[in-house]
């Protein structure tokens, strides 16, 4: 029987999920929350399904024995390969952030729109957008683009920088040639580009799925009777390897109070 009391779980490659964490914990204050970030080995983006599949078992293992009462996939690349792989390995709710971006979108664009993705290579390839496209709404049109380069820059301070300009406009350009008047930003990291994105490409229209996957989330936990709604959810944070840098990030990434950040191993998934 699943408890109010119980936490989430919220998993990423690194601190980029911390967006979608940023979210939930606005959304859901009251909430028991434990994050882990894989920053010993982000990123996932140019690894291969076997790869990222196996990681985000081992992550899963970890949140599970914390007792988590629901599963946020708070990365695009590990939503696009491991749902399926990490619901077979339990019976609460797990949720990713592709179909609530996809739905996001839906929302907004008209039959007949034209909509760019940027992410990593991994999710581009993976083609997770255009599958829950297919399903949600099938009158639009998806151009993908891979934008590896974007994820370091963000991670190093670049998102506001001539450096960031210019591989935003070698990206973007094909995006905006094509017509996209709206650009879903398929990579947990990119909130913190957009402003660069808006000044250069006002014409986009950014959807990120952040605030829908909260949405679901909080849709899922009522209908679960679930929701806790004691005052003062505590914030736990993990990260498989810790540096100075990890410290920065994670104040870059997520503003409000955290109850615990320290180092946390995974066991090995043979
Ligand atoms: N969190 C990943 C994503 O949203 C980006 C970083 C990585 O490549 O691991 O796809």
């Amino acid at each position: 029987m699943l408890h109010p009391n119980q936490s989430v779980g919220v998993f990423d490659s690194g601190l980029g999920g911390l967006t979608v964490l940023r979210e939930i914990h606005a959304r859901l204050p009251q909430e028991n929350l434990i994050y882990f970030g894989d920053t010993a080995r982000v990123p996932y983006g140019n690894k291969s399904a076997t790869t990222i599949i196996r990681y985000s078992r081992e992550i899963v293992r970890f949140l599970l024995s914390r007792d988590v009462k629901a599963i946020v996939v708070a990365c695009n690349t590990a939503s696009s390969y491991a749902l399926e792989a990490i619901r077979e390995m339990t019976d609460i709710p797990v949720l990713g952030v592709i179909d609530p971006a996809v739905r996001s979108l839906a929302q907004h664009a008209k039959a007949g729109a034209t909509a760019g993705l940027i992410a990593t290579k991994g999710t581009i390839a993976s083609q997770s957008y255009n599958t829950s496209l297919a399903r949600q709404h099938g009158e639009l049109n998806l151009v993908g683009k891979a934008c590896p380069l974007l994820v370091p820059l963000i991670e190093e301070g670049y998102a506001e920088s001539a450096a960031a300009d210019l591989i935003l406009r070698d990206y973007l350009a094909p995006l905006a040639e094509q017509g996209a008047e709206y650009l879903i930003l398929g990579c947990t990291h990119y909130p913190l580009i957009a402003r660069a994105i808006n000044r250069l490409y006002p014409q986009f229209k950014l959807i990120d799925s952040a605030e829908e996957t909260a949405a679901e989330l909080k849709a899922v936990l009522a209908e679960k009777n679930i929701l806790r709604t004691e005052a003062g959810g505590r914030v736990e944070l993990y990260v498989s390897d810790m540096t100075d840098s990890m410290r920065s990030m994670q104040q870059l990434f997520f503003q409000s109070k955290v109850d615990k950040f320290e180092t946390a191993q995974v066991a090995e998934d043979l």
